[in-house]
């Protein structure tokens, strides 16, 4: 009994951990894709008319997660994408960000 519990536990926590992926590619897709384009490169019309940077250059993959999200935060072409988000998700998005990288 002990042990099943454990495992429902168990499958719990790795049900989470894929939904919490599978989310950030979603939110990415909706809130940030029409900047940043799916790849990060921000090679889209908006990206280019708001001259929004690559995300995946090393100047921004060198920074840590924590910083990006509170560099993010503060951007203020953010507002409409950020300001509905917790803080579970942002940082779920910015570790999509860094996942972009070389
Ligand atoms: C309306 C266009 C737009 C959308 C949508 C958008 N961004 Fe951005 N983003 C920008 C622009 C413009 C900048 C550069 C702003 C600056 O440097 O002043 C930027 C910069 C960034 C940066 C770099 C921050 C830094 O340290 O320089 C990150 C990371 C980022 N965006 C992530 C995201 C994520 C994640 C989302 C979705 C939740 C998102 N962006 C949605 C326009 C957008």
């Amino acid at each position: 009994m002990r042990l099943a519990s454990l495992a429902l536990v168990a499958l719990f926590a790795l049900a989470s951990a894929g939904t919490a992926g599978a989310d950030a590619a979603a939110s990415w897709k909706s809130k940030c894709q029409s900047c940043h384009g799916a790849d990060g490169k921000s090679d889209t019309p908006m990206g280019k008319g708001m001259k929004a940077p690559d995300l995946t250059a090393p100047a921004i993959q060198e920074q840590d997660t924590a910083a990006l999200v509170a560099a993010s935060v503060a951007i203020k072409q953010h507002a409409a994408s950020f300001g509905s988000l917790s803080d579970a998700e942002k940082t779920a998005l910015i570790e999509h960000v860094k996942s972009l990288g070389p």
